[in-house]
């Protein structure tokens, strides 16, 4: 039964557009929890275009499930990381002209780099999950690195258009989590996950977590956050809601 992480950084991106107070990313946090999410995801990115440093402060004093930080391996970030110290950390890449994350980080090009801030952040209690691409060398290469987890990019799956396309997708899928689970390693998927295209992502066997975002804040705007999140969960975990 997977469980649902929710990507509350949108919620920040809202207030940002007026540089204002409201809406409050950790209100939403709150709202969320109380929906049903077993995890709470914001990316502190290098450029604090959405969540900022005080949104982190006051996520991890206040979030009481698990509290997810994706991030850069930016020096000056895994520092803030350590101090911080949320139940888990996940790498991803960043490029300041992207809209959102792009694709995985590339762990067997960037081993020398990120292999350090693996150890570092587990080396202080932090999981450390590796956002990738569903392709078997890069899953081997983050269990070579230490990561605990992997996040398994399920955009080609999210951008697929044709039904062959869509299978192809799901096989890579399917491949990358056996390689994942064989490796030892926990496995994880988001990016692009919709109330429409989840079902076929959340029946695949040994994904154990799902980080939505853009999703569930774009459907709150209709009916509530709290509302938002209990249809992605029913979705997410189907048999517990039979
Ligand atoms: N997982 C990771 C690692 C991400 O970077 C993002 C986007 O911030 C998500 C999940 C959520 O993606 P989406 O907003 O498309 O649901």
């Amino acid at each position: 039964m997977a469980k649902l992480g929710v990507n509350i950084d949108h919620v920040a991106t809202v207030r940002q557009a007026r540089r204002t107070y409201e809406p409050d990313p950790v209100w939403a946090a709150v709202e969320a929890q109380l929906g049903g999410a077993d995890g709470i995801t914001f990316h502190l990115r290098e450029d604090r275009r959405h969540i900022n440093d005080r949104d982190a402060l006051l996520l991890k004093a206040t979030v009481t499930c698990k509290l997810n930080m994706e991030m850069s391996i930016d020096r000056r970030i895994v520092d803030i990381a350590v101090g911080l110290a949320p139940g888990q950390c996940t790498l991803v890449p960043e490029r300041r002209e992207e809209l959102t994350t792009e694709g995985g980080l590339d762990v067997v090009k960037l081993a020398r780099r990120v292999g350090p801030v693996v150890k570092k952040l587990r080396g202080k209690g932090i999981g450390v999950s590796g956002f990738i691409e569903p392709i078997p060398e890069q899953v081997r290469a983050a269990a070579d690195l230490g990561f605990h987890a992997v996040e398994l990019w399920t955009g080609e799956y999210a951008h697929a258009r044709t039904p062959k396309q869509i299978q192809t997708a799901l096989f890579r899928l399917t491949e990358a989590i056996d390689v994942g689970i064989d490796a030892g390693l926990i496995v994880h998927g988001g990016h692009g996950l919709t109330y429409t295209n989840i079902g076929p992502v959340a029946a695949l066997e040994g994904f154990t977590e799902f980080n939505i975002g853009h999703s569930i804040i774009a459907r709150a705007v209709f009916v509530g956050l709290r509302e938002a999140v209990r249809e992605m969960k029913a979705l997410v975990s189907p048999r517990q809601h039979e």
